[in-house]
Parts: C-alpha cells; structure tokens; sequence
C-alpha cells in the first residue's frame, strides 16, 4: 500500500467516524431542551455566580457520584444503561432530591427528545 492509499483510508475513516457522532434531529433538540432544564443539576461542570463551589454546587452530579460511587459515570450524559421508562419516570415523578417536571415545562415531545439525546448512538 502506498502513502497516498493510506493517507485516503485514513481520510475516508475520519469521515465516518465524525458522521456517527452527529445528532439526529432528534438527539439535537433533545440537547438542547437537557441543557436548559437538566444540566444545571446533570452538567459536567459547575456554572453559575458561586460555580463550581460546595457540594450541591451540581446536586444531580454530586448525588449519582454519591450513589454509584464511580461504578457508574456521574454525569448523565456519559450513561449509557438508561432505560426509556426509567428517564421518563424519574422526570415525571422524581427521585429523592430530584424534583418533578411538569409537562407544560417539558412536553412529552421535549422528553421524548431528552430521551433520544441521552440514548444517542456511541
Ligand atoms: C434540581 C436538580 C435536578 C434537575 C433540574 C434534574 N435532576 Fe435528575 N437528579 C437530580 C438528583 C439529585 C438525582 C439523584 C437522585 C438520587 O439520589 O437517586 C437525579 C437523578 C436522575 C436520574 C436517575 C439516575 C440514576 O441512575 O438513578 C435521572 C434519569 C435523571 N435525574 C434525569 C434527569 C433529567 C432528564 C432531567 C431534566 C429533565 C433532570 N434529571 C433534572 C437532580 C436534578
């Protein structure tokens, strides 16, 4: 194999592998509807006047830490062993420190959309 097959082989691989990252339309919306009513308790990192400060400075990050105690990723969105049923559950009734979404904050539509994001091929 000569320079300039490999070099093509190495392109058309990038290609791919930058196209399966993509979002549906989907998975997109379903981002950001998360990031305006999820992230503030699921984020990565800690925003915010007092960010990154204090324990319940990400109360969602901080409780499933506490939870799984590294068995699991903390930030949700590194999950990949959620259940439709049981993202729907938890928003629509909560969970211990997770209060209740409404559905004139999230539609079903919009959970549906969170449901695809978080279950977005990886
Ligand atoms: C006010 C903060 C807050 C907001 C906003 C919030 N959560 Fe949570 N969430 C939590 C906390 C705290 C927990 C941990 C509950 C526990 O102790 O088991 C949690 C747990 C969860 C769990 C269960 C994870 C597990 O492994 O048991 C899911 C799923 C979840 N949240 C999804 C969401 C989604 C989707 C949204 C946005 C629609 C959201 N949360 C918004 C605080 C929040």
């Amino acid at each position: 194999m000569n320079k300039l097959s490999i070099l093509c082989l190495f392109l058309v691989s990038s290609i791919g592998v930058a196209e399966a990252q993509e979002l549906s339309p989907a998975e997109a919306s379903g981002k950001v509807v998360f990031d305006k009513w999820c992230e503030p308790c699921h984020g990565r990192v800690a925003g915010g006047v007092f960010g990154g400060l204090g324990t319940n400075a990400l109360p969602g990050t901080s409780a499933l830490m506490v939870k799984y105690k590294g068995d699991l990723p903390p930030v949700l969105e590194d999950r990949i062993d959620l259940q439709p049923i049981y993202i729907s559950t938890v928003v629509r009734g909560g969970l211990y420190g997770m209060p209740i979404s409404r559905k004139t904050e999230i539609s079903d539509a919009d959970l549906q959309n969170i449901i695809a994001y978080l279950n977005r091929p990886r």
